[in-house]
């Protein structure tokens, strides 16, 4: 393993025949690029959404693209610990995993609390995923040399703080929606560098990794601010990201580059052009509180307990 030293393209993607890839959140934008490139060089992609009918969309997609791709689903609501538990039973049948891409999302939506008792950004972007990770980690390590790839952004810069404090407790006075972001896409990489220090000391043959794609044209503006991804405001949002953003296909790249290429536990990985905004992807540097292993340290025991799985 070494740490890639320029820009990354897919024309470096090894082939990935034979490897099983789980990706969240395919049913559009960052992880319907990512599931349709990883399936065009030979992986088994499973397709792990909440929604079975976007999974057939998805599927009928991507074999369309890839005639003969190996396409598998697996349900899975990431806001909801139960449908973690179950969906983790389910992966069961799926053998070793290669990879698992913690991509699935949601950003500045209204406030509102989970099944859980949890806020719904929180518990989407990082408990949810915290979860699976967690009970997917056997089947990982089986694979011998496993991956976990999550997703953060560069709006991690906007948390004034890591989210430690108890989330059942819910705090009083306004929601702050971006900051309540950002503290997700902060818990992000606070998870990958705490998972991947854990996975080292216990003598795991999983290393985790992250990635951010920038700013790319996806659903994730609409769907947050409207709670829909088309029709009326939702089609205007998307077409103002369409016409200021990266493709979802460029910004899937850091997300490809984390998951297969020859690189070391925690690195991050993200857009090397214009502010990190577009371009090719490259490692990246995050910021100090990212770094702090006080911060990871106490969101992890905070996460065991949310979750109710003490692991690796
Ligand atoms: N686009 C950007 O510029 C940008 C920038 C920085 C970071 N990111 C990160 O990139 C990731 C992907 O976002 P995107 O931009 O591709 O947005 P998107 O087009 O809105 O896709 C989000 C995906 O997450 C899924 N999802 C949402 N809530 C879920 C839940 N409770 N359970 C399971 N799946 C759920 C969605 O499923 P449905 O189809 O069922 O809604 C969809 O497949 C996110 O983690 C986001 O924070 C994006």
């Amino acid at each position: 393993m070494s740490a890639h030293p320029s820009t990354w393209s897919l024309a470096e993607m090894p082939d990935q025949a034979g490897r099983t890839v789980v990706v969240t959140g395919p049913t559009s934008g960052l992880g319907e690029a990512t599931a349709l490139e990883l399936a065009r060089r030979g992986a088994h992609v499973v397709l792990a959404a909440r929604n079975p009918e976007k999974i057939a969309t998805t599927t009928a997609h991507i074999e369309r693209e890839v005639p003969g791709a190996r396409v598998g689903s697996l349900v899975v609501d990431l806001s909801s610990l139960a449908s973690v538990h179950a969906a983790a039973a389910e992966a069961a049948r799926l053998g070793p995993i290669d990879v698992l891409v913690n991509n699935a999302g949601v950003m500045a939506t209204p406030a509102r609390r989970t099944d859980d008792d949890l806020d719904l950004q929180m518990a989407t972007n990082h408990f949810g995923p915290f979860l699976l990770t967690g009970l997917l980690l056997p089947q990982l390590a089986a694979s011998g040399d496993g991956r976990v790839v999550t997703v953060s952004s560069f709006l991690h810069r906007i948390a004034r703080s890591a989210p430690t404090r108890d989330p059942r407790r819910v705090p009083g006075g306004r929601y702050h929606r971006w900051q309540v972001y950002g503290q997700s896409k902060l818990a992000n990489l606070l998870f990958t560098f705490e998972l991947q220090r854990r996975a080292t000391a216990a003598g795991l043959p999983v290393r985790a990794l992250a990635a951010h794609p920038g700013y790319a044209s996806t659903h994730l503006l609409s769907y947050g601010q409207t709670g829909r991804s088309q029709g009326g405001l939702a089609s205007i949002l998307n077409g103002v990201a369409a016409a200021t953003a990266q493709s979802a296909a460029d910004g899937a790249l850091p997300t490809l580059m984390a998951a297969t290429a020859d690189l070391p536990g925690g690195t991050f990985c993200g857009p090397g052009s214009f502010q990190q905004m577009r371009g090719l992807p490259r490692v990246v540097g995050s910021n100090a509180l990212s770094r702090d292993e006080t911060a990871q340290r106490e969101l992890w025991e905070v996460s065991e307990a949310t979750a109710g799985l003490t692991w690796p």
